[in-house]
């Protein structure tokens, strides 16, 4: 017997063969989103739906390390083979020639603004967060002497900029430690703040850190030292589609972001954001012609020579795919199980949250040490049960909208198997 399925592909192969488009593209409206209003009758079973319908993940993965990299949903692989497709057959949407890395993708950031809360034209779209952090610490002019001070929660794609910064031109550069955990946002706010001296010139953080997911609050930070004159450059990696948030409600003077975690994107996307005077004054990295034509502003950081503009159509794809579920919808079920998991992990004695409680400071990463784990034991039985999850001395736990409740009690199924 056939499936329906079977039918619906061969529907659009027919359908292919008479508009003259490739497969990909004529499959594009495959599968609808489940009705919303199974979310209120039964959440459980819409995301289960959303996983099984939405994504390719297969039943038997347990995934929890989207905080390393996300996982891109079907309407987005679409998106990247329609367009690859396209490319290849000499078919572009508009009739252009495909040409990639070297245009402003006007429209494309203008969805893409809207989305994250900011201005289009300080928008420039780039291939990962360590791209657009990089950029921003060798475009900014330092000399020998100047400062620059960062949490001691960096990650090492926002550390190295400005490690080589010091090794080429003598700029200082200064850890601040945070505690783990946190009192209050307050307290780190006070720390970084205190921390700044006659000589910082920058102030870079993690709005979320990759060690533990801890949110930082970014505005009271960005606020006091603008008012010292410090530039600040925010590391939102973990940010976008991980907790609600606006660019332009951060108060900071730069923004790299990774959509390629939260937000659904093929790997390979990632966003950089300035104000206007702050872009202006940005040098580029990467050059080609236009590269000091300062009117262009954020389009003026993506002439990078030819790219694969096929995942960007996918990255607004992934963006389409976050609205049409809706962002605060997400938010609130990544945030609840990441909860669920905080709970649980702050009832056993074998292990230690990092996360604290302080529901402000944590979006859907939650981090432990485990102390009383066999992590040789833990590891090997992570493997047998196909779990991906990122962990060493400590457990960072991401929960996204295809993680299933499931997903949670093998976890700590796992954990408990594993006790020393
Ligand atoms: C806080 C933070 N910044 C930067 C990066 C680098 O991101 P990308 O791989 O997109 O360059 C990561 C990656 O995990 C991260 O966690």
């Amino acid at each position: 017997m056939l499936t329906s399925r079977f039918h619906r592909r061969d529907a659009f192969r027919v359908a292919a063969m008479l508009t003259g488009l490739p497969v990909a593209a004529a499959a594009r409206a495959a599968m609808p989103l489940p009705d919303s209003k199974l979310v209120e009758k039964d959440a459980d079973k819409y995301w289960l739906r959303i996983r099984k319908e939405q994504f390719v993940l297969p039943e038997w993965r347990v995934f929890l390390n989207n905080g390393s990299l996300g996982v891109a949903p079907m309407p987005v692989l679409q998106a990247v083979g329609d367009f690859l497709h396209r490319g290849a057959a000499m078919m572009m949407p508009d009739g252009e020639y495909p040409r990639w890395g070297y245009e402003a993708l006007d429209t494309h950031r203008e969805e893409m603004a809207k989305y994250l809360g900011c201005d289009r034209d300080g928008l420039a779209f780039m291939h990962n967060a360590t791209e657009a952090l990089s950029t921003i610490a060798a475009g900014i002019d330092l000399k020998a002497g100047d400062e620059v001070i960062m949490t001691d929660q960096e990650h090492g794609s926002g550390k190295a900029g400005w490690a080589l910064k010091k090794a080429r031109f003598g700029v200082e550069v200064r850890e601040v430690p945070i505690a783990l955990p946190p009192k209050s946002p307050e307290e780190i706010a006070d720390r970084l703040i205190s921390a700044i001296g006659p000589r910082t010139r920058v102030l870079f953080f993690s709005g979320i850190t990759t060690a533990t997911g801890l949110v930082l609050p970014v505005r009271q930070i960005c606020d006091a030292a603008r008012a010292k004159g410090v530039t600040t450059v925010v590391d939102g990696a973990h940010m976008n589609g991980q907790i609600a948030m606006r660019i332009d409600q951060l108060g900071c003077d730069y923004y790299a972001g990774s959509p390629h975690k939260w937000m659904f994107a093929p790997a390979g996307c990632g966003i950089l954001w300035g104000r206007p005077e702050a872009l202006d004054r940005l040098w580029p990295s990467i050059v080609t012609a236009g590269w000091d034509q300062r009117d262009r502003k954020g389009a003026r950081f993506m002439g990078v020579g030819t790219n694969n503009r096929a995942i960007f159509e996918g990255m607004t794809a992934g963006v389409r795919f976050a609205n049409a579920i809706g962002p605060e919808r997400i938010f609130s079920r990544i945030h609840e199980l990441a909860k669920s998991v905080r709970e649980r992990a702050s009832k056993l004695s074998y292990l230690k949250l990092l996360t604290p409680d302080d529901d402000r400071m944590y979006g859907s990463l939650v981090t432990f040490l485990m102390p009383g784990i066999d992590r040789k034991k833990f590891n090997e039985l992570c493997s047998k049960r196909k779990m991906w999850i990122v962990g060493g001395e400590r457990l960072r736990v991401s929960c996204h909208i295809h993680t299933r409740r499931s997903d949670l009690d093998m976890l700590f199924d796992t954990l408990e198997q594993s006790r020393t």
